[in-house]
């Protein structure tokens, strides 16, 4: 549909003659002309739609089931994300774009009296052995892109939990693959592209595009709607072709401080790109005895035939008390590394450290003090987690050899990136400020190394990631070519620092 008749329909729908009518610019205008383009089953209302309650309980974390919108759209191609763009757009409404709902952060995946697009219907992924690269859809997660193309031995370099879903890559993505071949974004070839007024583009390493490119690896939400994702494979073999060999050890919390020393030595000492690992740590509030009980796991995997001693000695020695280590196919360790992990229900809150390689005593403190956050909160929640993952030199390499991302991390020798998490109660949406206010705290004490890059796909939404970017300076004056009126901004809620 060409602009100028789309605009003429909006005008009819909305009854404006003029460009600018103020009190017909809200969502429900948005909402009743994208019904009347695109009908009742794309654009779902409370009223007509048979799956909107669906759809508004999907994210994963409760803080944001409960903001309803005014309006879902559930797009079938990139037309129909067009369109409504040039909707929302045109009327300035509040939007929002969710694909797996695993976002922790509020209002990234939802929005309240706003337009919501959900890409439920749009979940194809394939694989053209030809070109050699997969073609997927936004509304398709990980565990079932990989499924489905384990028979034709090629995987995604996506994510570890088969649950997460495409918004993964927008953020950088940390995928059991990084080491080998970069973070999940740097194997992009090609990216349909709905721009923030509804145009729409094709961007690629060396078309005119190329700098939304790069910045659609790692700018987040913040670039325009992505509606077709050609990737770069891993060859992974089939689901019976096991060429790894790993699993998760579970230690008592006893021997935290050595799996956490263990962890510091391993993100300086290795940098063998078929070694992958993340270590999470928990601190349960056990209510009943009102003591918090830790567990500590260390998910290991080499892709060979065995765990190279020198590489994983430490994890081995260190006494266990479950270790559940086999040959294994890619399919299987994203199958199995988070089985039916998708706790529903409760409110999450994210954020993001850094720590050096080596730097034992870093890793060893960020434990010391959130365990004391846990204790000092305990009424409040329900358990909190701290995981580390190692990003070595090899990683950076790799996505540097395929033309850099926004994050642009330098080579430093081996650093970890930490996730600090916090689960509240059972039902528990409002964040009470002791918590707010001692997690703000909590974040101060576990402070990021300068010049190290924050992971804005664990971050907290008050956190600046960008600003720890590399590219910093390249994200924000593309962001201005491309939303020159920072309609993003001002219109959907996601990263700060642009
Ligand atoms: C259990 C669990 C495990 C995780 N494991 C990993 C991991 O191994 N590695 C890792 O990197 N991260 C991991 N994450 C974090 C996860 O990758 C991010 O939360 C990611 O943003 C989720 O993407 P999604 O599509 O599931 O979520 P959504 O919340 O639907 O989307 C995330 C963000 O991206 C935006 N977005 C999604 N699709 C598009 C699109 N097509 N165009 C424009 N914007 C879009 C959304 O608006 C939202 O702001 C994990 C999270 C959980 C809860
Ligand atoms: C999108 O789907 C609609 C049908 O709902 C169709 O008319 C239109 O041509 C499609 N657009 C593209 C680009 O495939
Ligand atoms: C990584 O593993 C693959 C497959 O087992 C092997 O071909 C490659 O040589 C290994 N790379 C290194 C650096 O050991
Ligand atoms: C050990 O781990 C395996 C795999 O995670 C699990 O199935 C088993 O129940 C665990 N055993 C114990 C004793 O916790
Ligand atoms: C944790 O709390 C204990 C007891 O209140 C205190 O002695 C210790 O210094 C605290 N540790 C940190 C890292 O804050």
């Amino acid at each position: 549909m060409s602009i100028p008749l789309l605009f003429g329909l909006l005008a009819l729908t909305l009854g404006v003659v003029g460009d600018e009518t103020p009190e017909a610019q809200s969502p429900q205008s948005a909402c009743a002309s994208l019904q009347s383009l695109l009908g009742a089953t794309i654009v779902q209302t409370p009223a007509a739609g048979s799956s909107f309650q669906t759809i508004v309980g999907t994210p994963l974390n409760l803080a944001n089931n409960e903001l309803t919108p005014s309006c879902v759209v559930i797009p079938q191609n990139t037309s129909h994300v067009s369109t409504a763009m040039k909707a929302i757009y045109k009327t300035k409404s509040r939007y929002a774009v969710l694909a797996g709902g695993h976002s922790a952060m509020k209002g990234w995946n939802a929005v309240r009296d706003g337009v919501l697009i959900y890409f439920r219907d749009m979940k194809a992924v394939s694989y053209d052995s030809r070109k050699d690269t997969i073609t997927m859809q936004p509304g398709v997660r990980w565990g079932e892109a990989v499924n489905t193309l384990a028979p034709l031995g090629v995987a995604p370099v996506g994510g570890r939990a088969a649950h997460v879903g495409s918004g993964f890559l927008l953020g950088g993505g940390i995928s059991f693959l990084s080491p080998s071949l970069g973070y999940g974004a740097d194997l992009y070839k090609e990216l349909d592209v709905v721009l923030v007024d509804g145009s729409v583009v094709t961007a690629t390493a060396n078309n005119k595009y190329s700098d939304l490119f790069r910045a659609l690896k790692g700018g987040a939400n913040r670039f325009g709607i992505v509606t077709r994702y050609e990737l770069y494979p891993f060859h992974s073999g089939k689901q019976s072709d096991k060429t790894w060999f790993g699993g998760t050890i579970t230690y008592p919390g006893s021997f935290v401080e050595d799996v956490l020393r263990a962890t510091a030595r391993y993100t300086k000492n290795v940098d063998d790109p078929n070694a992958t690992i993340f270590v999470t740590l928990e601190h349960i509030v056990n209510a009943p005895a009102n003591k918090i009980d830790t567990v500590v796991q260390a998910n290991i995997f080499y892709h060979g035939k065995s765990l190279p001693p020198k590489i994983f000695g430490d994890f081995l020695s260190i006494p266990a008390s479950n270790k559940s280590l086999s040959a294994l196919s890619y399919a299987d360790i994203v199958a199995n590394t988070f089985p039916a992990n998708d706790d529903h229900g409760s409110t999450y809150l994210y954020g993001a450290s850094t720590r050096r390689g080596g730097d034992e005593k870093a890793f060893v403190d960020a434990l010391n003090f959130n365990l004391n956050f846990t204790e000092s909160l305990k009424r409040d929640l329900a358990w909190t987690a701290l995981t580390f993952t190692p990003i070595p030199d090899s990683q950076i390499k790799a996505g540097r050899a395929r033309g850099g991302n926004a994050i642009d991390a330098p080579l430093t020798g081996g650093y970890a990136v930490m996730q600090i998490m916090q689960t509240l109660p059972v039902g528990v949406v409002d964040v009470p400020p002791a918590v707010a206010n001692g997690k703000k705290k909590l974040l101060s004490q576990i402070k990021p190394v300068p010049g190290l890059p924050l992971f804005i796909n664990e971050c907290d939404a008050l956190q600046n990631v960008f600003a720890t970017y590399g590219g910093y300076d390249f994200l924000k004056k593309t962001y201005k070519k491309y939303d020159p009126t920072r309609f993003n901004i001002g219109h959907t809620d996601g990263p700060i620092g642009l």
